[in-house]
């Protein structure tokens, strides 16, 4: 029972060290290992090289070891089998935490208080209760119903996009086509929890920013992106940052990552930057995860949290 590890662009060596202290008993290899590619059942994965999954001929399923299964869709040779994400605890309250922290620099006008500090200036700004200020979440499943409680709690006037009806206590829940621009219009700080998919790429452009409300505390409308960088058209948001049509950004995932050097978008007014790391996968938590997925599954129970391939995510 082999579980192979695959990721591109993380160091495996955590993840190694994480799996074997959680399952002792399991063998546990990386691609350049010598091993029997018959005896791989499980992959664990992060952007492996395409087609490199059909290679195990007895694989029973593929863990993705993100939220995010965008890395492994779009690899036309993925085999036909079960497709298993994240949720999981750890990574979601990272997510929130990330949700929160921005939504707060921006509610509390911390770009402002940073300059004003860097020239020893005492300046008061007015501050806005923040039950004065709605913010809506796109995508309204595991990271953004969570953000969007924890929100709720601190005051906000949330409201929620989804592809499907939701109902949320507290929360305006709107879905699909038809409810995105009364979403829209409601809304003083969007946050962006969405998966990649052929319907969430370059969703957010100038159309929907300038649908946005106005007239809000803020002085205008603010965008968090936590969920893929190309559901964000950049240039539009770079447009309305510079005429105004947007007061500030939050940005933790790019259209291209690392963000090149000389993208604008280092530079923009009241743009907060990080490097995907809003919600990264911890591999001690997501290691006890994936072996309790594994293990409930040889018990014969179902496995959980399957991504559906027609949708996307
Ligand atoms: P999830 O549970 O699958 O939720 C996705 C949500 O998006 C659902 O509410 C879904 O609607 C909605 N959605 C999908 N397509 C839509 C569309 N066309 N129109 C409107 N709503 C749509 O996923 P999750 O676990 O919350 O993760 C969300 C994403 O966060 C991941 O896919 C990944 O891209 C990103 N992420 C980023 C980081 C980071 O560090 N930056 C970390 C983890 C994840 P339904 O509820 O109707 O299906
Ligand atoms: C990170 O981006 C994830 O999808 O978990």
């Amino acid at each position: 029972m082999t579980i192979l590890v695959a990721v591109r662009g993380w160091k495996p060596d955590h993840w190694i060290d994480a799996l074997r202290a959680t399952a002792p008993d399991r063998t546990v290899v990386l691609p350049g290992d010598a091993f029997d590619p018959t005896a791989v059942r499980y992959a664990l994965v992060w952007k492996p090289e395409p087609g490199y999954l059909r290679t195990f001929p007895k694989l029973e399923a593929i863990f993705s070891l993100g939220a995010g299964v965008d890395h492994l869709t779009t690899d036309p040779d993925l085999p036909d089998l079960p497709v298993v994400r994240i949720v999981d605890p750890d990574l979601t309250g990272r997510m929130t935490e990330w949700v929160v922290l921005n939504v707060l620099l921006h509610h509390r006008r911390q770009a402002h208080y940073i300059t004003a500090q860097a020239t020893g200036t005492w300046k008061p700004l007015r501050q806005w209760a923040a039950s004065a200020v709605r913010v809506g979440i796109m995508g309204l499943g595991e990271l953004g119903s969570d953000a969007a409680q924890a929100l709720q709690a601190l005051g906000f006037r949330v409201t929620g996009w989804s592809r499907t009806e939701k109902r949320m206590d507290g929360v305006d829940c709107f879905h699909g086509d038809q409810g995105l621009a009364p979403f829209l219009a409601r809304t003083d700080i969007l946050v962006s929890l969405l998966p990649l998919t052929a319907e969430t790429e370059n969703l957010i452009d100038r159309a929907v920013i300038d649908a946005l409300a106005k007239g809000g505390p803020l002085g205008g409308p603010v965008i968090l992106n936590a969920g893929r960088g190309r559901s964000l058209v950049e240039a539009d948001l770079l447009d309305a940052l510079a005429d105004g049509r947007v007061k500030g950004a939050s940005l933790d995932v790019f259209a291209t990552e690392p963000l090149p050097p000389d993208s604008p978008l280092w530079r923009a007014p009241n743009v907060f930057l990080t490097p995907h790391v809003a919600a990264e996968s911890d591999p001690e938590a997501l290691s006890r995860y994936v072996i309790g997925e594994i293990a409930a599954y040889e018990a014969g129970r179902p496995l959980r949290h399957l991504v559906d391939r027609h949708k996307g995510y």
